[in-house]
């Protein structure tokens, strides 16, 4: 398993699409009833002080990193009045969170799980925050509808990144920007770069954040570990710590080595010449 969700980038296209599908459903299934688990990242906490950066209200609290992951993100741009989209948004946690606190127009989640997005739906009753299904590389939407465009760990699972590129273009407003978060292995950070690029966007910033994730991840070990004890079968236990990236696992090593690198982009198309 270890094997597997570090080499899942390198497995063949055809695969990745289904088993991503199935693997994120069997995890949506494991949090029926008492809901925990809204944020499905790794989060994002400074490296000094108390690993803090927003006010959150009580009922947020819990998943503070996952939001702050998300606060981060989207704070490279205002994106209050704007029409927002986001794709790859799970279980609708950050979506939740930037609609609610950073007043966006409309907020769309778009996400591959069905059953993410039906928790999605039952869930949330925000009135700017709606979501559908639909795939990165071929998103359901017309042509510049959009203002920003939200992306937080998800683009590594694409089977087609380039084409994921191309739909995020076209479905930004000259001038939009595209929020690009994710990790990447160190070897394949200069090609992501290289990618946006080919697809139209300018580099407006960059930065790298994997010091923020491991920090993230320490701060939150323990919390994490009382989930997976609550929530998943004791005989997969070690091979969900894998994806959940607690101390020991070899995803954390992963971040806490370098070799996993963990980016955040703002992106703009050109206005028009
Ligand atoms: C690690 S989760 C992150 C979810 C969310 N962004 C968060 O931070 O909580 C990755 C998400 O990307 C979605 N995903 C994977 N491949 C996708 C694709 N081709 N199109 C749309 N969503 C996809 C998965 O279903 C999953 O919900």
């Amino acid at each position: 398993m270890r094997g597997l969700v570090l080499n899942y980038v390198n497995m063949p296209r055809f695969l990745k699409k289904p088993m991503w599908r199935v693997w994120h459903n069997w995890i949506l299934s494991r949090d029926k009833g008492d809901v925990a688990l809204r944020f499905m990242n790794y989060g994002y906490a400074p490296l000094d002080g108390d690993g803090t950066t927003i006010e959150l209200a009580d009922h947020d609290e819990s998943e503070r990193f996952g939001a702050q992951l998300y606060h981060f993100a989207a704070s490279h741009t205002d994106i209050s009045g704007k029409d927002v989209l986001e794709v790859g948004c799970g279980r609708g946690g950050g979506a939740s969170y930037l609609a609610r606190y950073h007043n966006p127009k409309t907020y769309v989640g778009v996400d591959l799980s069905e059953k993410g997005i039906q928790f999605c739906n039952s869930h949330y009753r925000t009135p700017n925050l709606r979501f559908v299904r639909g795939a990165a590389e071929s998103l359901p939407f017309e042509d510049e509808q959009f203002d920003a465009l939200v992306n937080v760990e998800s683009s590594r699972a694409y089977n087609d990144i380039e084409g994921f590129f191309a739909e995020a273009y076209r479905v930004l407003r000259p001038g939009g920007a595209f929020l690009l978060t994710d990790m990447r292995l160190r070897d394949d950070v200069e090609a992501l770069d290289e990618q946006v690029k080919a697809a139209g966007f300018r580099v407006d910033a960059y930065y790298n954040i994997t010091e923020n994730v491991v920090r993230s991840l320490d701060i939150d070990d323990e919390r994490r570990r009382h989930l997976m004890r609550r929530k998943i079968p004791k005989p997969v236990i070690k091979m969900f710590g894998e994806f959940a990236g607690v101390r020991g696992s070899g995803r954390y090593a992963s971040f806490a080595s370098g070799a996993m690198q963990y980016v955040s982009y703002l992106l703009t198309k050109p206005e028009a010449a």
